[in-house]
């Protein structure tokens, strides 16, 4: 199968300017540029880039400023930061030579599984599997794989089967299946009459080649932006226990609200007439800082923390408020949304604290 594989590649290959040569640092340079753009795009920056920065010594010495002005365009600028930090790398701990193996290519800046395997098989000839969107494509037809191809625990047995077809010409295979999902296995309308594989492919002869490769619908993350009130009287700081619904049901924390960047009252109102509301509560606001965001898995909190101070120790069974000693919040096991604000909230405390005295 693989043989068909290779005869095919070498008679379709396309010309690329990354296929023409075995430089290391130009296969890695086309490989993070090929991230999330199309090789008709890349052909020209591609280009550009090579002849501004011949090598990576050269690039090592680049600015910032020179390297995205070249970037710019390609879009996703933490590559482009990446990059120089790579180049930077590979020149002082590795004399300017990018490291063979996979163990040292993951361990450099922006470069992960896909293009470790990619820059080991394509520039070294090892035989390393290079598993991307493409090859996933390919391998789950190929096979008739319903293992979803973007679920991380799956990611072995793709890799896995991709190795098995490796042939004794490690970089023109990663190339060629590349080659296969990009011009032949595409994702709707396969050309299985031109396939080297024909006669192999799984999904071709139960004419399922639609149905391949599965994915799993990703519920997309929705983002708020919560107000978190933190009320300190003297030494001691206002924690809830949160009712028995929601995020965070049942568990102690600060009193919280959804804020609405749109609405006509400042962010500020909004958490002081939400205190107003559920506790008859109004406090003496001091100051607000942005908080640390916290990832759910549907919903990733922006966070406000607002900072107020007060003499009334307001008390209440439902929901159950309690003033607790600043030094003992640790014991109250607060989410770790919350707990991840407890560096801030200390500081500004102190802070506010000074103020007033
Ligand atoms: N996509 C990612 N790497 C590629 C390569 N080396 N050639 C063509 N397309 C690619």
């Amino acid at each position: 199968m693989s043989k068909e594989l290779l005869k095919w590649y070498d008679l379709n290959k396309r010309d690329l300017p990354w296929r023409m040569t075995k430089d290391p640092y130009k296969i890695w340079l086309s490989e993070i540029m090929l991230q999330q753009t199309q090789v008709t795009t890349v052909i020209s920056y591609f280009n550009r880039f090579v002849d501004a920065f011949p090598s990576v010594e050269a690039l090592a010495l680049a600015t910032e400023e020179q390297v995205f002005k070249l970037w710019e365009g390609l879009g996703y600028y933490s590559r482009a930061k990446n990059l120089i930090r790579c180049a930077h790398k590979v020149v002082t701990d590795y004399h300017g030579k990018f490291p063979e193996n996979i163990e040292d290519l993951l361990k450099l800046p922006g470069i992960g599984p896909y293009t470790a395997g990619a820059i080991a098989s394509i520039a070294f000839d090892k035989p390393e599997p290079a598993v991307d969107g493409n090859v996933l494509r390919v391998v789950s037809r190929l096979y008739c794989l319903s293992e979803p191809i973007n679920e991380s625990k799956h990611q072995a047995l793709y890799r896995q089967k991709t190795m098995a077809l490796m042939t004794d010409r490690p970089s023109d295979f990663t190339q060629a299946m590349m080659e296969l999902g990009a011009m032949v296995c595409t994702p709707k309308g396969p050309s299985c009459s031109s396939c080297p594989l024909i006669e192999k492919c799984c999904s071709f002869k139960s004419k399922k080649q639609a149905n391949f490769p599965v994915k799993v619908k990703k519920v997309k993350q929705r983002e708020e932006l919560i107000g978190i009130a933190i009320v300190v009287s003297g030494q001691q700081v206002l924690l809830m226990k949160h009712n028995n619904t929601g995020l965070l049901a049942n568990l102690w924390g600060f009193p919280r609200v959804l804020l609405d960047e749109t609405a006509l009252d400042s962010l500020e109102k909004q958490m002081e007439s939400h205190l107003e509301m559920e506790f008859d509560f109004q406090p003496e606001y001091s100051h607000s800082i942005v908080g640390k965001a916290h990832v759910f898995t549907h919903i990733k909190w922006n966070t406000i923390l607002f900072f107020f101070h007060t003499d009334d120790k307001i008390s209440s069974e439902m929901p159950l408020l309690e003033w607790v000693y600043l030094k003992d919040i640790t014991s109250k096991a607060l989410p770790t949304a919350l707990k991840k604000q407890l560096v801030i909230i200390d500081d500004e405390i102190d802070r506010m604290q000074n103020a007033i005295r």
